[in-house]
């Protein structure tokens, strides 16, 4: 429990100074020293190293004095100088398995900036990089970072903490022919004459350290809208614009949310495939996984979510990831909400059925855990990737929704537009929102019982339950599943991808060899483009020791990387001594190349199989 420490002389409370000091478990950052306010980055990409020969200027924008305690990991520090001044002293400190080592500096009186170089470490977790074959063209290398959580230390020594904004400009040097984006505007580039070519960027407005981004690669775009660009490789850029072609409509029903678009252009980035994530909010450059290209636009709901931060976690943020839900919980009722403007009612209930089932499996996955199933996390000690699940996402989802139910949908609305106005550009925790609703909409989170999300384990039993005809139909026939009752022809044929997907969820987790015979047979599974139909699928099938999907299973397995689909896959496959084996044998063929994180937790996975 945060707050709770021991030390020589046993259990005692945390001082209220040591809290002040460090509002933030996962950053060495200490509120009473200078912050940064804006950082120059020159960082060197050089594949054959896997390293960044990295130089960063932090600006003070005032007179910086004394010490300064910076986060770092896996970092080589080479040189601290102030400019003007010159060499500075500066110490790394014992390097922590979460933390990483702390940074310490002793800025001489009066400092503006200091600089730093240093080297990343061919395993920095925020950095993949990826061999040509790892590539949907094959022919170049790619590489690209990933700082949510608490990665960016391993790519720049920082105040890695959402506590602290900054604005940037940044020069980055590549191999000629390839390409470098980051979570910024472009501001130029050029050839340096030696065979490589320097790109520049800029974000004007202050950001939290997670939202740092860089990938680099041969990549094309195409234009969406005057404000909107989507990048590739070339070989899927045209298929990336097919897929994404309404994102202009989104921004536009988000504006109506949330007030006018903040960051001026918004541009997505599809990656290759072992992006651990299905998409990452990165200001200006929205990451996404490129299992979205399903050809049928049925999985833009990620583009609303990623789109969705651009108010919600990347104007007021979260201040640390004790209060994640903030960022997520929010994001998730906002994604809900655009998509109802966009596709209706049906489509929105449908899409917090999908919610409700990672809720469920979120809640049975920490169990054991009932400490990681609060909204208001206390996080002391603890890895922010372990504690990472639909929680955050859906509870917190619900809370928001029951907010809006409780008060109206007009008054929530303009609630909304009040807090957007009141935090922007700022870091909040759970109770600063807690005192904002309190003044805004009294009595609000005492009739909707917010101190049982926030603080208790599970799900209120007053949450707001989404229901339509569609959902009803499906929810019974898949109950009627185990007693032999089956989906009709005609039935079948009138499915969208979304609800043939939510019949799939709601199907007992064991079915027969038999059942997925049937399944495949009359949904075609095996074949489809659209990687949540196909991933139920093959969890279902790996479960039930279903050896026609094998091969599926391993072509899935070996080519992506995103964790919401190793999760279930790996786990399935527990199933039986047969699927064991196939699972380990999958992973050693898969995993160098996966993504340090999934590596992480498939591994974590594997060692819990029975022998
Ligand atoms: N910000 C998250 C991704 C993330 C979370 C990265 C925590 C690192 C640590 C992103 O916005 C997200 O939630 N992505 C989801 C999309 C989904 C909820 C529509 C994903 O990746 O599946
Ligand atoms: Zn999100």
């Amino acid at each position: 429990m945060r707050g709770l420490v021991m030390d020589g002389n046993g259990y005692h409370l945390e001082s209220h100074e040591v809290l002040m000091r460090h509002p933030d478990p996962h950053s060495y950052y200490d509120a009473a020293q200078p912050k940064a306010r804006r950082l120059r980055l020159k960082l060197g990409v050089d594949f054959a190293t896997k390293r960044i020969d990295g130089e960063v200027v932090l600006e003070f924008g005032a007179n910086a004095t004394g010490t300064l305690d910076l986060d770092t990991k896996g970092l080589e520090i080479l040189s601290v100088q102030v400019p003007g001044h010159g060499p500075i002293p500066w110490e790394l400190g014992e390097a922590d398995a979460i933390l990483g080592s702390r940074l310490r500096l002793d800025l001489p009186a009066d400092t503006q900036e200091v600089a730093i170089t240093y080297r990343t470490s061919p395993d920095a977790m925020a950095l993949q990089w990826l061999e040509p074959s790892q590539t949907e063209g094959k022919v170049a290398p790619y590489l690209f970072s990933q700082c949510q959580q608490i990665h960016a230390r391993t790519m720049v020594p920082c105040q890695d903490t959402p506590v602290v904004r900054v604005a940037y400009k940044a020069e980055v040097t590549v191999p000629e022919g390839l390409t470098a984006v980051m979570s910024a505007g472009p501001a130029g580039d050029e050839s340096t004459g030696d065979g490589r070519h320097t790109f520049r960027f800029t974000m004007p407005q202050p950001i939290p350290s997670y939202l740092l981004a860089l990938a680099v690669g041969r990549l094309a775009s195409r234009d969406l809208s005057p404000r909107a660009r989507v990048w590739a490789e070339p070989e899927t850029v045209e298929a990336a614009a097919w897929e994404f072609a309404e994102v202009e409509d989104m921004i536009l029903k988000a504006e109506g949310l949330f007030g006018p678009y903040p960051w001026d252009r918004y541009d997505m980035l599809v990656l290759p495939p072992s992006f651990p994530y299905g998409g990452m909010e990165n200001p200006r450059m929205t990451f996404l996984t490129p299992t979205l290209l399903a050809g049928d636009r049925s999985l833009v709901d990620v583009v609303a979510h990623e789109l969705a931060h651009s108010w919600t976690g990347n104007l007021v943020t979260n201040a640390s990831m004790e209060h994640f839900w903030l960022n997520e919980g929010f994001t998730v009722w906002a994604e809900r909400k655009i998509l109802r403007t966009l596709h209706g009612d049906d489509a929105a209930a449908l899409g917090w059925a999908m919610g409700q089932k990672a809720l469920e499996d979120s809640l049975e996955r920490f169990a054991h855990e009932p400490n990681l199933t609060v909204l208001r996390l206390h996080l002391t000690g603890i890895d922010p990737d372990d504690a990472f699940s639909s929680i955050p996402y859906e509870k917190g989802a619900r809370l928001v929704a029951a907010l809006e139910r409780e008060v109206g949908e007009d008054r929530f609305h303009r609630f909304l537009r009040e807090y957007m106005d009141a935090f922007r550009f700022t870091s909040i925790t759970t109770e600063q929102f807690c005192a904002f609703v309190d003044a805004k909409l009294p009595g609000a989170l005492e009739a909707v019982h917010a101190r049982s999300y926030l603080d208790e384990p599970g799900l209120p039993a007053s949450a707001p339950q989404f229901h339509s005809a569609m959902l009803d139909t499906l929810t019974a026939l898949a109950d009627g599943w185990a007693a032999g009752e089956r989906p009709s022809e005609s039935q079948i044929a009138g499915w969208s991808t979304n609800e043939l997907l939510v019949f799939l969820q709601k199907l007992p987790r064991k079915v027969t060899q038999a059942d997925c015979a049937w399944l495949d047979a009359h949904f075609q599974l095996m074949g489809r483009g659209n990687h949540e139909i196909l991933v139920e699928w093959l969890t279902l099938a790996a479960a039930a020791d279903y050896e026609p999907a094998f091969p599926k299973l391993r072509e899935v397995l070996l080519r992506v990387g995103r964790m919401k689909y190793l999760r279930p896959l790996y786990g399935a496959l527990e199933a039986t001594p047969r699927t064991r084996a196939l699972a380990r044998e999958i992973y050693a063929a898969a995993s160098p190349g996966y993504h340090g994180l999934s590596r992480r937790v498939v591994q974590g996975m594997l060692d819990k199989f029975p022998a």
